[in-house]
């Protein structure tokens, strides 16, 4: 059984106080993590203490067990929170009732966030960017960065310590005790996903934060999740800044994804027929994909690199496959707003599955087209030119975009 370490020390006076998590599978419920995770809290032992986000709940009873060997609990003057998703604010509500006297430190969003996610009243001071806060013989300078990866995102500054916390960014679901980035081998597969999943729909909010950064003195980069990075700090941060230039210049290749699950062949042979049509199209491909058993980060790879999507399901006791729920459930509105989608299927008696797929499509935010390819049981030869037919109206369509 591999274990958390204690507590380290990024500086003699910063200290990494976080929880790793080797059992998490799945991260917010959808992310694959394949790697596990860290939640990194960071105490700040300067004269007036300091707590840089918290960890997940579930880790409660190691948390308060490491900050009680560092301090008393009372004495935390300050809870910064960069980020309140419970991931990172999961602890506070606890914390709060050990250290009456700290006030919360976060943006507007933070703030009122943090009074829907925890029942206790709790002290705040709102900050903007460029704000300070003094702790006396430290001081903390705020950095406003929004949408990374929620509206109430910030980076903080401890700027004698030249040490930068930066909650999501640059942070990877990547497990190691060691936890420094000199010390763990490469886990740049680990970053790449976690940028591609979490930040990635909001470049452009990455684009202004590594702008607001550039001319800050720093030593370390401490983000919320994976290695602290302490030697190539600026390895990830470029590559942030790269790979959001990148999904912001590079439009989506005319690429149609087709997604589908079968019971007996017949929604395949639909699935077949329709991408034979689109592949027809010069400048339009298709990727198929029977998702009975396919991954999570499979699935998110397709649809993130995608510029349409057609879901095939069969109809079975009046409603479609749980599989297609779950690419439902991957289909970000934000990410994916605006696509053309599409559905097909073998039904028995009634086909409520072209309602269900166009419904849930249509809330999701992407552009159903005006047909689709329903077929009671079997294919035959003409249902299934209908589906070619389909599909090469399909990407005509995309072209026409
Ligand atoms: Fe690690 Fe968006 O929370």
């Amino acid at each position: 059984m591999m274990k958390s370490p204690q507590v380290l020390n990024v500086t003699d006076d910063i200290l990494w106080v976080g929880a790793i998590d080797y059992d998490i599978v799945t991260f917010d419920v959808v992310m694959e993590t394949k790697y596990g995770t860290t939640y990194n809290s960071y105490l700040i032992k300067a004269d007036k203490i300091a707590i840089v986000d918290t960890v997940k709940g579930k880790f409660w009873d190691e948390y308060i067990a490491k900050l009680r060997s560092q301090i008393n609990p009372a004495d935390i003057e300050y809870i910064i929170l960069n980020h309140t998703e419970p991931d990172h604010s999961g602890c506070v509500g606890k914390l709060l009732a050990l250290a009456p006297k700290a006030k919360i430190i976060g943006t507007g969003n933070a703030i009122r966030y943090l009074s829907d996610l925890i029942t206790v009243p709790f002290e705040s001071i709102q900050v903007k960017d460029g704000q300070e806060l003094d702790l006396g013989n430290k001081k903390l300078r705020f950095v406003a960065a929004s949408n990374l990866h929620w509206p109430d995102s910030m980076y903080s500054h401890a700027v004698e310590d030249k040490v930068l916390f930066t909650c999501d960014s640059f942070g990877a679901h990547f497990a190691d005790e060691r936890m420094f980035d000199d010390q763990v081998g490469n886990w740049d597969d680990a970053f790449f996903y976690y940028f591609d999943v979490i930040l990635k729909p909001f470049s452009k909010f990455m684009l202004k934060a590594v702008e607001r950064i550039r001319l800050l003195e720093i030593n370390t980069v401490c983000p919320g999740h994976g290695p602290i990075l302490r030697t190539n700090w600026k390895k990830y941060v470029e590559l942030s800044e790269k790979l959001a230039h990148l999904a912001l210049d590079t439009p989506l290749k005319k690429r149609v994804y087709i997604p589908y699950v079968s019971a007996y062949d017949n929604t395949a042979h639909l699935a077949e027929a329709i991408a034979k049509g689109i592949e027809m199209v010069p400048g339009v491909e298709a990727v198929l994909m029977n998702i009975e058993h396919a991954s999570l980060g499979e699935i998110d790879v397709e649809l993130a690199s995608s510029s349409a999507i057609i879901v095939g399901s069969p109809t079975v006791n009046q409603n479609i496959l749980l599989p297609v729920y779950r690419l439902f459930a991957m289909i970000s509105p934000i990410r994916d707003k605006g696509k053309l989608a599409g559905g097909f299927g073998s039904y028995g008696w009634s086909g409520e599955g072209m309602k269900i797929i166009r419904t849930n499509l249509e809330n999701l935010k992407l552009r159903y087209t005006e047909t689709d390819v329903f077929v009671k049981f079997s294919p035959d030869e003409s249902d299934l030119l209908r589906a070619e037919n389909y599909g090469k109206r399909f990407a005509q369509l995309m072209l026409r975009d």
